[in-house]
């Protein structure tokens, strides 16, 4: 079955399948084997601090695949970002994804330089004005999903088929995308394309330690403490202390004591983007309920892949099974 949507011709690649940025160790260690397999993977530049840093990891994602490869800039929290994005178009990216923070100036240089400009947001609202900044495509994370969270963020089912009624531009949905009827379910609801990260770190290839990888594939989506982590609205006294620092800490600073809040984390915990305080921060998100096993990253998307396309053929929808 050919898996063609206007976000595969977009990007050049076989499969609407997109692996999502990680702070602390999205490098080309998972992205490589994501854009071979079929998917686009995604380098996180932040990840590799400095500017050569990235052109190395660029390098060796390109000895790894000559398949497409992006790079995610999680805008305004880390330095060195304008050499960044200058790398990237050195290094002929084809695909870049801004996020976190509105990214007009970041976005508009990509474009200038023939770069597709993706732009990952948590609101319809934002997607919206994305659009209007002429961002080729958005990804919309729905409250299942996990990283940087929103107060007025719609469950991924809302979101993305609210999105697709108001929206010209292709989206790529997120948040809780984990197997074939996720995927599929993406695509009916107005989606060109998924966007995929806890369930690209309960892969062999994704370099984070195997206790990390087991806790996705061990835990239940109605698991109380992740239910309250991903799902539960942030405590209003630190969320209302938080904005009201607005403007008095950098940007980068408070962007993180938001995120922490609305993952029910201590605010004023000191930052820190290594693997391991990544991965308390954000274990996992709700997209644990498709994960039963730790596959290699070829395995996971021929999974979703040959799944999708029973369902297709042999009407293997719930309750009738082919
Ligand atoms: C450990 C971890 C780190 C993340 N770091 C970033 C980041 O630095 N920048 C970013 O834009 N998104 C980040 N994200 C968010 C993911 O890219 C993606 O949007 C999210 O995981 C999608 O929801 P899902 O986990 O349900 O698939 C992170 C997610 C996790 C789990």
């Amino acid at each position: 079955m050919e898996w063609k949507t206007r976000i595969t011709e977009m990007l050049g690649v076989q499969y609407p399948i997109i692996s999502g940025a990680y702070g602390g160790f999205g490098t080309s260690e998972i992205a490589a084997p994501v854009s071979e397999a079929g998917g686009l993977g995604l380098i996180t530049a932040h990840v590799l601090k400095t500017p050569e840093g990235l052109r190395q990891d660029i390098q060796k994602a390109k000895s790894m695949t000559d398949k497409p490869i992006g790079v995610n800039f999680s805008v305004g929290m880390f330095p060195h970002e304008d050499d960044m994005i200058e790398v990237a178009i050195e290094e002929g990216i084809t695909v870049a994804e801004t996020s976190v923070f509105k990214a007009v100036k970041q976005g508009t240089r990509l474009k200038k330089a023939g770069i597709k400009w993706i732009h990952k947001v948590a609101t319809v609202k934002h997607a919206l004005i994305a659009e209007q900044h002429g961002v080729d495509a958005v990804v919309i994370v729905g409250m299942e999903g996990t990283g940087f969270k929103s107060v007025d963020q719609l469950p991924t089912l809302i979101g993305i088929s609210w999105a697709a009624k108001q929206m010209k531009i292709p989206i790529i949905a997120a948040g809780g995308i984990s197997d074939a009827r996720t995927f599929l379910a993406a695509l009916a609801l107005g989606a060109e394309g998924v966007y995929l990260g806890t369930a690209f770190m309960a892969t062999k290839e994704c370099p984070i330690p195997d206790k990390h990888k087991e806790y996705i594939r061990d835990t239940k989506p109605d698991d109380p403490k992740l239910m309250n982590k991903v799902l539960a609205p942030p405590d209003p006294k630190d969320l209302e202390r938080v904005m009201k620092q607005r403007s008095q800490v950098p940007h980068g600073e408070w962007m993180s004591k938001l995120e922490r809040v609305l993952l029910k984390e201590d605010p004023d915990e000191k930052q820190d983007f290594e693997a391991e305080a990544v991965l308390k921060l954000a274990p996992a998100s709700l997209a644990v309920s498709g994960i039963d096993s730790i596959p290699t990253v070829k395995e996971f998307i021929d999974s979703i892949i040959q799944g999708a396309e029973d369902i297709l053929t042999k009407g293997i929808f719930a309750g009738v099974r082919g």
